[in-house]
């Protein structure tokens, strides 16, 4: 098994040069995801000068990473969207999904596309309700399904809401090929290009690691955004994790995708492509750095193929999981920064349904930028990032700020004595050593790596994830590899070393 995702394992991946020098454009991109490279094609399509920089590799973080379901069904949504807003949601999806089905039509992208329907179901009685008021959210808003009974599943269920004509596809395939096109319109990808800081004005100026990009327009694609200010993303959004494996589909053909109505919640599709079919299942998500201690997401799943899918002697293949922004309201934040910045565009908050999101948060950035009407204005309007929704936001916003201010102020109380002979090799913890905490991981050969355990960004007390052998953020999902690199902002430095000489901390 192996510990990468399918996608990353089964793609070839394309290599792009780092950036270095001083260079003007029209637009930078920051994040080569799929809502960077598909905001820098469209805007390149329309003649635009844009510049992507992307700190690791293409497709390297999220999208990578996801079940790549391209569907407008996002678990029960609908049900629980006022009107308006559900309306606004529904439609800017449809046109994330078609944008998608007519760039891999139109440049003959070959990357396992496929429609298929989607069904939110349960096995739960008590939850058949929540099904049925689901339906009822679709009729209402015209959108097309239906409640079934049954599904092709290896399990009864009681019953499940279906949306006709999704679709799937191999997301690296897709995204590389995106990539050339933009190479193909004159647009330039760097990779390995970190974006250290931005300068704000009528030019805006992007400082990375190794010299910086002037720009008319900066987009920030990155799955957390790499700014504070203006924005307080820190006190608008949340990351989680969720987990996925793969396996031989073997005689298992489920014939769509699934997602379970409930908690914890299950996410299962095939995948069909050149060759063996997979069978995916995901979920088991939570709040970054809030991992249930007793049993990981990736035994959980296993445990879920043993039972469930009746098949006791199988194993995964691949195991890998993602990181998602969660917004206070439900609906992404998608549009200018703020006010007093419109010429900086931020694109986040998916929440685990990034597929038809990135490609509309793509048009609606092509819109706000070239004056284009993918999406109406007064659909753009619900997911501006500068909107208030008091009552949508509250229970959110005070389980965000509650968890922030009990790890400021409780977290490093929790951290345990111990010291380094605690730790078996391969293993790491969060332990107070000789009075100072320490974020220490012991390799295999007893090399001990020891930083000091507060994150980067703001300063919370880290916890260590022993399923991805990570220190992570409780409070906004900063995560950082053993060797104290980051893996995931909004952190931008890696960890402190801890030195002879540091004094109590
Ligand atoms: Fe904000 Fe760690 S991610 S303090």
């Amino acid at each position: 098994m192996k510990d990468i995702s399918y996608w990353m394992d089964t793609c070839k991946e394309k290599q792009f040069p780092p950036f270095s020098g001083e260079i003007k454009c029209e637009a930078v991109i920051i994040g080569g995801g799929l809502t960077g490279i598909t905001t820098a094609l469209l805007l390149s399509l329309r003649g635009m000068d844009v510049i992507l920089l992307e700190a690791d590799r293409l497709g390297s973080g999220t999208t990578g990473n996801t079940t790549a379901k391209i569907t407008v069904q996002h678990g029960l949504c609908f049900s629980h969207l006022a009107r308006e807003k559900a309306l606004a949601y529904a439609k800017v999806n449809r046109a994330g999904l078609s944008k998608i089905e007519s760039l891999v039509k139109e440049y003959n992208i070959d990357c396992d596309f496929c429609r298929l329907p989607s069904y939110v179901y349960t096995r739960n009685g008590s939850e058949t309700d929540d099904i049925e008021k689901e339906a009822h959210a679709y009729q209402e808003l015209g959108i097309s399904g239906e409640t079934v009974s049954s599904a092709p599943l290896p399990f009864e269920i009681k019953s499940a809401v279906v949306m006709d004509d999704q679709a799937q596809f191999h997301p690296l395939k897709y995204l590389y090929a995106l990539a050339d096109i933009i190479g193909e319109n004159g647009g330039v990808i760097y990779e390995q290009s970190k974006v250290v800081d931005i300068e704000k004005g009528e030019k805006n100026i992007v400082y990375t690691n190794n010299g910086n990009v002037t720009a008319d327009i900066v987009i920030l694609a990155t799955n957390y955004p790499p700014i504070d200010f203006p924005g307080l993303f820190f006190i608008k959004l949340h990351q989680e994790r969720s987990y996925i494996i793969s396996t031989d589909a073997k005689k298992t053909d489920v014939r769509g995708m699934y997602i379970n109505a409930g908690n914890p919640v299950n996410s299962i599709r095939m995948h069909y492509g050149k060759g063996e079919n997979q069978l995916l299942l995901g979920g088991y998500g939570h709040k970054t750095a809030y991992e249930n201690e007793k049993k990981s997401g990736y035994s959980n799943l296993e445990d879920f193929l043993h039972t469930d899918f009746k098949r006791a002697d199988d194993k995964a293949n691949h195991r890998w999981a993602a990181q998602d922004c969660v917004t206070l309201d439900g609906l992404p934040y998608i549009g200018t920064i703020s006010k007093t910045n419109p010429n900086i565009f931020v694109a986040t908050g998916y929440a685990k349904w990034g597929m038809t999101n990135s490609a509309a948060a793509a048009m609606i950035i092509e819109d706000c930028v070239t004056g284009s009407n993918n999406i109406e204005e007064q659909a753009r309007a619900f997911f501006s990032p500068s909107r208030f929704t008091p009552a949508a936001s509250a229970k959110n916003f005070l389980i965000q700020s509650g968890d922030t201010l009990k790890e400021f102020t409780a977290g490093n109380v929790k951290i345990p004595i111990g010291d380094y002979d605690d730790i078996s090799p391969g293993k790491g913890a969060v332990l107070r050593i000789n009075g100072r905490a320490q974020a220490v991981y012991k390799d295999e050969s007893g090399r001990i790596y020891t930083f000091k355990a507060r994150c980067t960004h703001l300063g919370c007390p880290l916890e260590y994830n022993e399923a991805e052998k990570s220190f992570d953020c409780p409070c906004h999902g900063s995560r950082f590899s053993y060797l104290g690199k980051v893996i995931e902002g909004p952190a931008k430095q890696g960890l402190e070393k801890v030195a002879a000489e540091d004094e109590d901390f």
